[in-house]
């Protein structure tokens, strides 16, 4: 069992999803990612910054096939009303008409972001569109979105760790941890 004291954030509740799971995990969405491309010369990793980049760059060292990444900047304001307001902070350089693009996030909670993303990118006609996310706090949707590529399910639990974040603190954590809150607040 891993515990969280190497790190020193007095913020981290439990210790959710360990760095055996993740990378076991990782490795069975990249071996489904490359039995599904195998046919594809065009294959996109769009990764949502900041959260998703710890995942995006463990996920391609293991995907066999060519493929190239590319980013994009967005930010979601939700306040205790979810608006689902997003805004993309920065845009992705590759011209993605024409190719199968997968788009990474760290995260799915109300969805309004991947829904967004993905309603912008089809407009600019990639060839196919699919979402990976490494975790998924599916009783929090807002939206009806699906996941193609899904790392855990999580409950209703804030979480750092695996590139995730806490006003900026914990990515650097490699396993995902809950927040104590009333830890972090004081
Ligand atoms: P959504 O638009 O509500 O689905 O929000 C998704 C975004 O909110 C993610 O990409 C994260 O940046 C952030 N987020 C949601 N839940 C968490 C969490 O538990 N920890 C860290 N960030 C989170
Ligand atoms: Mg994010």
């Amino acid at each position: 069992m891993q515990t969280a004291i190497d790190f020193p954030y007095d913020f981290i509740g439990q210790v959710l999803i360990s760095q055996e799971q993740i990378e076991q995990r990782v490795s069975h969405l990249a071996r489904q990612i490359t039995q599904d491309y195998r046919e594809s010369d065009k294959l996109l990793l769009l990764g949502l910054l900041r959260g998703s980049v710890v995942f995006i760059t463990d996920l391609m060292r293991k995907i066999q096939l060519p493929l190239t990444i590319d980013f994009m900047s967005v930010s979601s304001y939700t306040g205790a009303e979810t608006t689902g307001f997003v805004r993309i902070d920065s845009d992705h350089k590759t011209n993605i008409s024409g190719w199968d693009v997968i788009l990474v996030d760290d995260i799915v909670d109300s969805g309004y972001t991947i829904r967004y993303v993905k309603r912008l990118l089809v407009d600019r006609n990639p060839r196919s569109l699919r979402v990976c996310a490494l975790l998924d706090k599916t009783s929090q949707h807002k939206v009806d979105i699906q996941i193609d590529y899904c790392g855990f399910e999580i409950p209703d639990y804030f979480v750092v760790g695996y590139g995730l974040d806490i006003d900026e603190k914990g990515r650097n954590l490699p396993y995902i941890a809950s927040v104590d809150l009333a830890k972090y607040r004081s």
